[in-house]
């Protein structure tokens, strides 16, 4: 098993791409060729928009992807224009991505607002993978799944080093708990999720680009599988 007896996660954050088109097309490409291991979990986090139909066709396929969506409202139902609530999107989805850092960049969204989004999230019962840019951001209590996305490797090819990624998650492990699982994300592909995920503290990746191109996202969850 990679990694020992812990999980592994390649998280795809598909961010503002995909029409429901594209998006059903890379579900067929890709859903058929992922390796299917109890510890390997995959996760696709497309657009508002797609969501209900990605999980519909993974569900017809029956591929061992799990759905993700890239935010959630910090209310419940109501008096909300605009916002998706935990309590509809969770007969869509298992996952949420709270706190990246295009959020809180282009929408203003800080630690306060991401709280009350994992607040919302666990109440439905979806598992919050909160994004953090360095140790000084803090883990919101109630939350077992982060990614370390430092923002001079996001969508710059000039990842961080799989050393210091995985001494970002031994100092996490150490002030919010062994339990707590670390992600790496920032211009991960299949040339270097290898070096990621054989680090000792980390537990898989968050992709962003090389997710959106259906055979790299497939040789990425080839080359993780692999590794038994
Ligand atoms: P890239 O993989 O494009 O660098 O994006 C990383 C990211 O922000 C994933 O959430």
């Amino acid at each position: 098993m990679a990694g020992g007896d812990k999980n592994i996660w390649i998280v795809a954050n598909w961010k503002s791409n995909k029409t429901i088109a594209e998006a059903l097309e890379w579900i067929g490409q890709v859903g058929p060729q992922i390796p299917k291991a109890e510890w390997l979990k995959v996760v696709v986090c497309p657009t508002f928009s797609a969501l209900s139909e990605v999980k519909k066709a993974i569900t017809v396929g029956n591929f061992p992807i799990l759905v993700g969506s890239q935010d959630l409202s910090p209310f419940g139902n109501g008096a909300y224009t605009g916002e998706e609530s935990a309590q509809n999107l969770k007969e869509l989805i298992s996952l949420t991505i709270l706190g990246h850092s295009e959020r809180r960049q282009n929408f203003a969204e800080n630690d306060e607002i991401v709280g009350r989004k994992l607040q919302k999230a666990n109440e439905s019962g979806i598992l919050p993978l909160v994004c953090v840019q360095s140790t000084q951001t803090p883990v919101p209590s109630g939350c077992g799944l982060v990614a370390y996305e430092p923002s001079f490797a996001i969508g710059t090819g000039n990842p961080d080093t799989p050393e210091n990624a995985d001494e970002l998650a031994k100092l996490l492990k150490g002030s919010y708990g062994e339990g707590l699982e670390v992600l790496y994300g920032g211009s991960v592909n299949s040339g270097n999720v290898n070096n990621f995920i054989i680090q000792e503290y980390l537990s898989g990746v968050l992709v962003g680009g090389a997710s959106l191109d259906a055979a790299e996202f497939t040789k990425i969850c080839k080359i993780v599988g692999e590794r038994v």
